[in-house]
């Protein structure tokens, strides 16, 4: 693993577009594994600005999104697929036939599951996954449980997770309760690995996950069975680290 500490934000959100700038660079054709949430929001954004800037060229990537809501269509304003159309498919030119997302409005989900799981075998597997990490250790929706599960799936979100969401939704009836998601073996398949944490409420979970137990009650902890992680913390997502582990050698400041 190799742990990154970005003096802020806007630096961890610089650091990582130029890790995936530099992916579709060495090899336009690459597969992008995409994560939603707040977290990605200012990677994004740069990444769209450095395309511009440096005419990088993304007409033959294709892109796999963790997870979507069940029950909610790509047009509806928190979908995923929105989000993603918003924040980077559209500013980058990206068409549909490049984004894949689970669809949510499937009506048998365990089929879409399957079907999405597939797609990425059919794909040659993610070269490049970005994750983020719930405050509860969860990655892609995998949340706490006493196994990790293994392929893409339809998942319950935990209470933790729905009152997360809610800050997106008017009403708390409207926060989704299940989604689809890939599994901790879909993930654990990409190749190399990008997982970011901003701000003091990922502390102490960031600090489980990489130097805790690997246990499914912490799904992130199986990061650090995987032989290529990065991990871009800002200065306050990585002060338990620091506290605890007085930061490992490995580790570079950004
Ligand atoms: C998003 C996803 C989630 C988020 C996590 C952190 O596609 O799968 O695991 O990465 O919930 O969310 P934020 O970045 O909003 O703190």
């Amino acid at each position: 693993m190799r742990l990154m500490v970005a003096a802020d934000y806007d630096r961890l959100s610089e650091k990582a577009a130029d890790l995936f700038a530099a992916e579709v660079t060495l090899q336009p054709d690459c597969v992008l594994g995409l994560a939603t949430g707040s977290t990605p929001v200012g990677m994004y954004r740069a990444l769209v600005d450095k395309a511009r800037r440096e005419n990088l060229d993304f007409s033959q990537v294709r892109t796999f999104n963790l997870d979507e809501y069940r029950g909610l269509a790509g047009d509806h304003p928190q979908s995923y697929r929105y989000f993603m159309e918003q924040q980077l498919f559209r500013p980058l030119g990206m068409t549909a036939s490049q984004t894949f997302i689970p669809d949510g409005m499937a009506s048998d989900p365990d089929k879409e599951a399957a079907r999405y799981e597939a797609a990425i075998e059919a794909a040659g597997g993610i070269d490049l996954q970005l994750l983020g990490i719930g405050g509860n250790g969860h990655i892609g929706f995998n949340e706490p449980a006493d196994h990790f599960p293994v392929h893409t799936h339809l998942t319950a979100l935990t209470e933790s997770t729905i009152s997360a969401n809610a800050r997106f939704f008017d009403r708390m009836e409207e926060v989704p309760r299940e989604a689809i998601t890939m599994g901790i073996g879909t993930i654990l398949k990409a190749r190399r690995i990008l997982l970011l944490a901003s701000g003091a409420g990922k502390a102490e979970i960031l600090w489980r996950a990489l130097y805790g137990p690997v246990t499914p009650q912490v799904p992130a902890s199986i990061l650090q069975l995987h032989p290529d992680v990065w991990v871009i913390a800002d200065r306050v997502a990585a002060a338990e680290i620091a506290k605890r582990e007085k930061l490992p050698p490995q580790h570079e400041d950004l």
